[in-house]
């Protein structure tokens, strides 16, 4: 049984033994980076620099949420804007591990620059047990590289912390309970953003449909189980797919990209089940992305697949 206050009090102990001096704190506005840093600001208090990287791959609206939500928590924060590097070292990529270990080293190469800057020795990161296990640090074949994990450059001029790596999703969200803060309630959202819900190819116009299409998921999840119609699923997202379909607008031809739906029930995203959303909400969301998305989006399918066979993210 997972005892939460001696775990704060033990990791607290441990961080304030480990870090020898300033250190940051890659702060992504999740629940896992947000639990980390808590931890770590109870333990050097300003000695501990939180850094956001806005990617160019986050959710709408969510850049200017997450930097008021963690300067709430009194953490010392630095927002970089680094949306152009990634795009540069994407462009042209289409495997899903080299996406996902470009994002990862350009994170750190941001993360050294600043560390350089500020005379820092620590990175402290939110990894936790199943990102690990699932970029093959465990007895499992190697899933996927979290960006966080596997997704590490070889060489890395800074000293990796990890407070959260032995425990689970659910544990973690006991933690951020504990501490009391609002993430709580926020649905997971992958290290490398967007970049896995554009798959294939990353461009910014597929960038920009589906942090659209998303928003609209979203939102309409989020009604429907406001008014009752379902029960707020674990997981809900839209993803973009690399296809172009026929459709029809007014009375035009086009041809434009297809957006697939997903929503899952899940404890700790190690395995899942697809959500039987009722088919009216679907519908509501179909059109209100082919509404908004004109000629680009003309079709929007529903992803009936549980985990495994597949995984939570198309990539
Ligand atoms: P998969 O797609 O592997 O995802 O079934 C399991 C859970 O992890 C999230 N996810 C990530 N989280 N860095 C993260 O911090 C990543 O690289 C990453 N990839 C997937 C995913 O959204 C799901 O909740």
């Amino acid at each position: 049984m997972f005892d939460v206050e001696n775990f704060v009090k033990e990791e607290t102990g441990r961080l304030k033994k480990t870090l020898k001096g300033k250190a940051l704190i890659a702060a992504s506005g999740g629940v896992d980076s947000t639990v980390a840093a808590v931890l770590a600001k109870n333990a050097i208090g300003d000695d501990l620099i939180a850094v956001f990287v806005d990617t160019g791959l986050m959710r709408k609206g969510e850049p200017e949420e997450v930097a008021n939500s963690l300067k709430k928590l009194g953490l010392n924060l630095k927002t970089v804007k680094a949306g152009d590097e990634f795009m540069k070292d994407l462009r042209g990529v289409t495997d899903p591990e080299e996406k996902r270990k470009i994002i990862g080293e350009r994170f750190i190469r941001v993360f050294e620059r600043i560390a350089k800057e500020e005379k820092i020795e620590y990175l402290i990161q939110g990894t936790i047990a199943p990102d690990w296990i699932e970029s093959g640090g465990g007895l499992r074949d190697k899933i996927k590289s979290h960006h966080n994990v596997g997704g590490l450059p070889k060489k890395i001029g800074l000293r990796i912390v990890e407070p959260l790596r032995d425990i689970y999703k659910d544990e973690v969200r006991k933690v951020a309970d504990f501490f009391g803060f609002e993430t709580r309630e926020r649905q997971p959202f992958p290290g490398p953003g967007l970049a896995v819900r554009v798959l294939g190819e990353i461009t910014e116009e597929c960038v920009e449909i589906v942090r659209e299409a998303n928003a609209i998921m979203e939102e309409e999840v989020e009604k429907a189980s406001k008014n009752g119609e379902i029960e707020k699923p674990w997981q809900y997202f839209a993803t973009l797919l690399p296809v172009k379909t026929v459709g029809v607008h007014g009375d035009l031809r086009n041809y434009g990209y297809v957006i697939a739906l997903r929503s899952v029930e899940s404890l700790d995203g190690m395995s899942a089940s697809y959500s039987k959303i009722p088919h009216n909400v679907l519908e509501k969301i179909s059109v209100r992305i082919t509404n908004t998305l004109g000629n680009r989006v003309n079709r929007v399918v529903y992803d009936v697949t549980n985990k495994p066979p597949g995984t939570i993210e198309f990539e």
